[in-house]
């Protein structure tokens, strides 16, 4: 983990030790798969969100591990179904479970962990967390629904692009940060300024996330080039270079075609590389996360060590936005 989040340190240690119990408390079957998913490390970027808007300074946070290690339990339902989804094979570096095993054992795990997940939020009767976290899991499906659904032809595909990415990823960041921040009783117009500072981190995050899908700087994600495009999933760098109507033929033709023609896939993906679409997508990224650092201006009173790493890991993804 670093020291990038030092004031929740502890506590991320604590969640990975829950994760783990978790799993052990399952059957043989769900020992096996979760512990493979669990050894492919993920950035635990949900509950070190959900845990740094809780954190108060001299307080502890022990009692607040439960609820984090539930957010990365829906994280990881989440990623187990979209490798189903996208029938992607590589993730974290390694093997996705559809591959290591099967979709019905990925699709099964993730049903598994979202209910461990629902589990701990119950077990403490947080309602309103449980609220905020219906509220996530089903803007998540709504926005992949969309996304799915959609058509390079579609008039409009920028501001609905912009809709999807927001119901499908940030809602779940402004989610964990919101909660956050209610569980450590700050003032409503605090809450309201942690949802909006998760919602513009995690609305980069998916650009930066859809940028590095064309790009070789996104080799260190653990996940394989032009998965997008080889999933016909639409996304900005791919809607940005779409500047003529050949160029939208062309499009619209690989999206609809059942089987990846190796020479069309080259097409398009040089047609995005080539064009202005990753730099738009970049400066996009650029933009939310102006406005996320924004918000941590406007949080007076707002601890000053916490306001720092913060804007620290914000400033972070804005240097990736560039590459
Ligand atoms: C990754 O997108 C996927 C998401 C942000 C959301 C996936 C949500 C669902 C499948 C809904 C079901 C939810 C639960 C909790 C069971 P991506 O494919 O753009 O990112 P990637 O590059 O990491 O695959
Ligand atoms: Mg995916």
């Amino acid at each position: 983990m670093g020291t990038k989040w030092h004031l929740v340190e502890k506590e991320l240690v604590l969640v990975e030790q829950q994760l783990q119990q978790i799993i052990n408390k399952g059957g043989p079957e769900v020992q096996e798969v979760g512990s493979y998913v669990l050894d492919g490390k993920g950035k635990r970027i949900r509950p070190a969100l959900f845990l740094t808007a809780v954190y108060r300074s001299g307080k502890d946070l022990q009692g607040f591990v439960d609820v984090a290690t539930a957010f990365e339990l829906i994280h990881t339902a989440s990623l187990l179904h979209d490798d189903v989804i996208d029938q992607a094979s590589f993730r974290r570096s390694r093997d996705t479970v559809n591959v290591q095993w099967n979709n019905k054992i990925a699709v099964l795990t993730g049903d598994y962990f979202l209910s461990q997940a629902l589990k701990i939020l119950v077990k403490y009767g947080l309602w309103d967390l449980l609220a905020i976290t219906v509220a996530v899991v089903e803007n998540m499906a709504e926005g992949e629904l969309q996304q799915a659904f959609a058509r390079v032809t579609l008039s409009d595909l920028e501001k609905l692009y912009l809709q999807w990415i927001g119901k499908k990823s940030a809602a779940f960041f402004s989610g964990c940060c919101q909660a956050g921040s209610i569980l450590r009783r700050d003032s409503h117009e605090m809450q309201n300024l942690w949802f909006e500072f998760g919602f513009n981190i995690g609305m980069a995050f998916q650009l930066i996330d859809d940028m590095l899908d064309y790009s070789k700087a996104g080799e260190d994600t653990g996940k394989p080039l032009y998965s997008d495009l080889k999933n016909r999933v639409i996304t900005l760098p791919l809607i940005r270079s779409i500047s003529d109507p050949r160029d939208k033929e062309l499009i619209s033709k690989y999206m609809q075609t059942d089987k990846i023609n190796e020479e069309d896939l080259e097409k398009v993906a040089t047609l995005v590389r080539n064009g202005e679409g990753l730099s738009y997508t970049g400066q996009k990224a650029a933009e939310y996360i102006e406005r996320a650092l924004a918000v941590l201006d406007k949080m007076i009173g707002f601890d000053r060590e916490k306001e720092e790493m913060l804007r620290r890991w914000t400033e972070e993804m804005l240097e990736i936005s560039k590459r």
